[in-house]
This record gives C-alpha cells, sequence and structure tokens, in this order.
C-alpha cells in the first residue's frame, strides 16, 4: 500500500468521527436552541436565560433562598398573569394570578392532579418517592390520601392534645431551667419541640429532646432536615453513582438516617398495637405490612417506611419554621403581643387558670395571628404541579395569547410574591392580624394564601400544625413576655438565626 493510499484512509477515519461530532453538536444546538426558545415561542413573557442559570444556581447551594428569586420575578412582571422561565434545561411556567391559580389547582384539578417527582424513582433509596406528595394519581395517591385522612379529623386531635401538652411542658420546663440566660435562639429549640410532638404522636415514640438533647431521633431528625449545599450534591452523587460511592465508603447523612428510622419504624411495627392512636398504626390497621391489595396501592415495607419517614419531613421544618417566625413578630411587634395576651387571661379565667384544646379553639385573635405570620412567612418558596392533561389557558389581557400546555408541563405558584402583593394585601410588610378579624377575612380571596396549598392536594397536616403551634405559643405568652433583640434581616432569610428575650411573667 502506497503511503498516499495510507494517509487518504487516514483522513477518511479522520472525517467520518469528525462528521459525527459536528452532527452531535448541530443536533444539541437545535436541542438547546428549542428549549430555550419555548416561551418566547409561545409569546409568554419570561426571565432570560443568563439570570435563570444564575439564580438557579445560587438557590441550588443556598447562597440565597429561592424564594427571593421568585419573590423578584414576581414583582419585576407586575401585571402578568404568568412568567415562564427556566430551571437549567427545564421550562417552568410561574402562575401569578389568583383566578389562575383556582383553575389550576381546584377547578380544573383534573388537568393537574400530580406533583412532580424530584426522585429517581427506580433508585437505592426509593422510599424517598413512596410519600403522598411524591405520589401520583395513577399510583393511588387518592386512596393513600383517604387513608391518611382520618389522622387529622378534629376527634383525633382533641384525642392527641395531652401529648402535644407533654411536649410543650417539656419546652417551658427546659425554658424555665434556662434562668438567667433568657435570650434564646428560637429556631434550634422550637425545632425540637416540633420533632418531639411528630415523635410522640405519629410513631408513639417519647423522645424528649429538651432533657436529652443527644438522643438519636432528634439527631436523625436533624441530620435529614440539615440538608446544605454539599449534602444535596453528596446525595445526588449517591443516587447516580450508588457502587463507586459505597467502595469509596461515602454515605450522606440522609441515607444514614433512613437506615435508622427504617428500624425504629419496624421496630414500633413489630409491637402490632393496632389500638394505638399513632401514624404506625393506623397504617397496620390499613393493610401496610400485611400485603392488603387496593386497586393502586400496592404496599411493601417500602411504602411503610417511605410514608412514616415523609410525614416527619413534612412535619417537623415547617412548622418549626413557621413558630418561630410567629415569636419573632410576637417579640417586635408588643401591641400585637399584649391584645394577644388579654384574650388568653379571659380564656384563663374561663378555664380556672389551664388551656384546653376548646380553650386553644375558642381564641379568635391567636389565629388572627398565626394566619398573619403564615401569610408573611410561607415555608415554601413555590408549590408545583404537572400537567397531566393536555390544557388551554385561554388569552385574557392585551398581549396575551392562548397557552398550550401539555402533558408533563410544570407549573409553579409563587405564595410569597402572592401574599405580599399590595394589590391583595395593603401594606403588605406590615405584621397586622386584623386582616383576619371576622370583619376583615371575607375581603381575603383564598386563593391569595397559600402557605398550605390549595385545593384537593393541599396540606393534609394544616389542622394538627395549627394545633400544635396555637398551643404552644399560648403557653409561652402565659409566663413569658417577648422581647426583641433586633437582629437584621431576619425576615428575608430562612437559615438566619432568630433571637428572642423571654422575660418571666411572675
Ligand atoms: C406550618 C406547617 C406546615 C406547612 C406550612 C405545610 C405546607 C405544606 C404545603 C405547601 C404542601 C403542598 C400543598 C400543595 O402543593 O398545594 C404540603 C403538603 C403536605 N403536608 Fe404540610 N405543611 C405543614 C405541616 C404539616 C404537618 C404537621 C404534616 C403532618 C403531620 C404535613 C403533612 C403534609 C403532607 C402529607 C403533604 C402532602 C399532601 C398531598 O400531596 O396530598 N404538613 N404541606
Amino acid at each position: 500500500m502506497s503511503p498516499k493510499h495510507t494517509f487518504i484512509e487516514f483522513e477518511m477515519w479522520l472525517l467520518i468521527p469528525s462528521i459525527l461530532l459536528i452532527c452531535f453538536f448541530v443536533k444539541l444546538f437545535c436541542n438547546v436552541l428549542q428549549t430555550y426558545t419555548y416561551w418566547s415561542d409561545r409569546g409568554v413573557p419570561h426571565l432570560n436565560l443568563l439570570r435563570c442559570f444564575k439564580n438557579c444556581t445560587i438557590s441550588l447551594f443556598r447562597i440565597t433562598p429561592s424564594a427571593d428569586f421568585f419573590k423578584d420575578m414576581y414583582d419585576e412582571h407586575k401585571d402578568k398573569r404568568y412568567v415562564g422561565f427556566y430551571e437549567y434545561f427545564q421550562p417552568i411556567l410561574l402562575i401569578k394570578d389568583p383566578e389562575l391559580i383556582k383553575d389550576i389547582t381546584l377547578k380544573d384539578f383534573h388537568s393537574f392532579e400530580d406533583h412532580h417527582n424530584f426522585v429517581p424513582s427506580a433508585d437505592l433509596h426509593s422510599i424517598w418517592s413512596k410519600n403522598l406528595y411524591s405520589m401520583s394519581t395513577q399510583q393511588g395517591w387518592n386512596e393513600m390520601r383517604a387513608i391518611l385522612t382520618p389522622f387529622f379529623t378534629s376527634s383525633k386531635l382533641r384525642a392527641m392534645f395531652p401529648s402535644m401538652k407533654e411536649c410543650c411542658d417539656n419546652f417551658l420546663k427546659s425554658l424555665h431551667s434556662n434562668e438567667g440566660t433568657k435570650v434564646v435562639e428560637i429556631k434550634n429549640l422550637i425545632s425540637r419541640y416540633t420533632v418531639d410532638v411528630i415523635a410522640k404522636i405519629g410513631y408513639g415514640v417519647t423522645c424528649n429532646s429538651f432533657e436529652n438533647e443527644n438522643n438519636e431521633f432528634l439527631k436523625m431528625s436533624e441530620s435529614l432536615m440539615n440538608y446544605t449545599g454539599l449534602e444535596g450534591l453528596t446525595y445526588l452523587t449517591y443516587l447516580t453513582f450508588p457502587t463507586v460511592m459505597k467502595k469509596l465508603n461515602i454515605q450522606p447523612s440522609r441515607v444514614r438516617a433512613s437506615v435508622f428510622f427504617r428500624k425504629l419504624f419496624l421496630d414500633v411495627a413489630r409491637m402490632r398495637d393496632t389500638n394505638g392512636t399513632n401514624l404506625v398504626s393506623l397504617l397496620i390497621k390499613n393493610g401496610f405490612l400485611s400485603g392488603k391489595s387496593y386497586s393502586k396501592l400496592s404496599l411493601v415495607e417500602d411504602d411503610f417506611v417511605g410514608h412514616l419517614l415523609f410525614l416527619l419531613i413534612a412535619a417537623v421544618e415547617t412548622t418549626a419554621h413557621v413558630l418561630a417566625y410567629i415569636f419573632y413578630e410576637l417579640a417586635e411587634n408588643p401591641k400585637v403581643q399584649q391584645k394577644l395576651y388579654e384574650e388568653l387571661r379571659r380564656v384563663l379565667k374561663e378555664n380556672n387558670g389551664s388551656i384546653d384544646y376548646q380553650g386553644i379553639t375558642s381564641m379568635k385573635y391567636l389565629d388572627n395571628v398565626v394566619s398573619e405570620c403564615l401569610r408573611m412567612h410561607p415555608v415554601q418558596a413555590a408549590h408545583d404541579r404537572k400537567c397531566t392533561k393536555p390544557y388551554i389557558i385561554k388569552a385574557k389581557l392585551p398581549g396575551e395569547s392562548d397557552i398550550h400546555l401539555k402533558e408533563g408541563d410544570w407549573i409553579w405558584m409563587p405564595p410569597e410574591g402572592v401574599q405580599k402583593d399590595p394589590k391583595y394585601y395593603i401594606e403588605p410588610e406590615k405584621f397586622d392580624p386584623d386582616r383576619f378579624s371576622a370583619e376583615n377575612k371575607h375581603t381575603i380571596n383564598p386563593f391569595t394564601f397559600l402557605t398550605f396549598g390549595v385545593g384537593p392536594r393541599n396540606c393534609i397536616g394544616q389542622r394538627f400544625a395549627l394545633m400544635e403551634m396555637k398551643l404552644i405559643v399560648a403557653e409561652v405568652l402565659q409566663r413569658y413576655q417577648l422581647e426583641s433583640c433586633n437582629f437584621p434581616n431576619v425576615e428575608r432569610y430562612h437559615d438566619s438565626k432568630i433571637w428572642i428575650r423571654f422575660i418571666s411573667r411572675s
């Protein structure tokens, strides 16, 4: 073979992969272009690509909370009913208009029945996708919701009240024993109360995290919740390359915690106390672990563990977050605090100096205070819905065109933007519980109050959380006056600490 011949052959070998590579990049470019023209092609106002990338990365590493990103996007597109943006390669439609929120979450619920599942279901830790929040209607969400609903009725709440009070008493004891050092970082302390409540009422486990702050239930719960950027990255790597990570002996704390809780739940279940009032008993009674078949639900051990684990995650951080801000707002607003204290004294007088279930439910101003705090300090940055059937958002305002949503499209709704929009709440940055008074409440559109979500997929634990929060606020206020320690930026930053001065009333 002549050298010239060999050279031509070599060139051909180079040419083919080069053409393939060019084709690959052209295709990639077309795909990227197609993705990033998704909203402009549909005439939807949208955020520019660079800002989307910057904001997603900042939120991923928790440099600033994603709530700020949504609030800014909401405010920038003032008179729009929706805004498009991209979470990396995913186009998402942010719905701002309460009427559209009502259509999506309630009126046309059949087209938006599910949440997106953020956890790959076929991975090693599929328990993370086995929970009410992630379940689709196809997977039996309706049946599962019907199983869990009886746990949250008024009669169940009344029965749970003494256990909640026991956890509350432990909190008060720890405050009392803190004589001299009454300035407390409330977020940390209050999350021990919410952990104790769910441990006791949810799983029938007593842990008293105030006396025993090193108990394993608390430690493991904390490692589930404290999901820092680095921990998130380790977990993502673990899900993608489990074998490599195992060989390297790297185990994210989330995985360690899930091993601990699996063992604990199964140990409690082994006692087979089907008469207990806790969640474990409820699930066993409904055939979890004994293989009872429902039309869509399949009940294996992972389902049992998954649901119980998620309820812990759903209940602890959320309630602690709102509670910490209730104490913060009361400390910052002495007039509100005084008015609440007067209501409390009236109720105590009528009830021989103690607070019971009935007393708490009768406190109207307490309800207003909690509602206003939920409005100002929502927990989730955005609620999501997945489009499950093709749907058209009809054009209504000048400049709009019909938007044709297809199955799988992502919809998000931003509580903070809506709840701090002066169109719906006058002076939205002002803490004013009277907005929720009997005289004013009728002026509030329920689809502008999104902290617990809305429609059939709203928070199932809402009443539980309200009772848990109201009880401890009433018990604390009865004994202490709260004073602010004036730390800046508390209201914007979810991760910041909140210091409160507790001044004994006795
Ligand atoms: C202040 C405390 C709480 C807040 C702010 C809160 C907020 C939320 C929100 C926003 C959702 C999603 C709603 C939607 O997409 O429309 C949700 C769902 C859920 N929450 Fe809560 N939550 C709280 C406490 C609790 C508690 C105490 C429990 C259980 C004991 C709980 C259990 C759940 C469950 C199981 C779901 C999924 C419901 C479903 O998809 O059917 N939450 N919560």
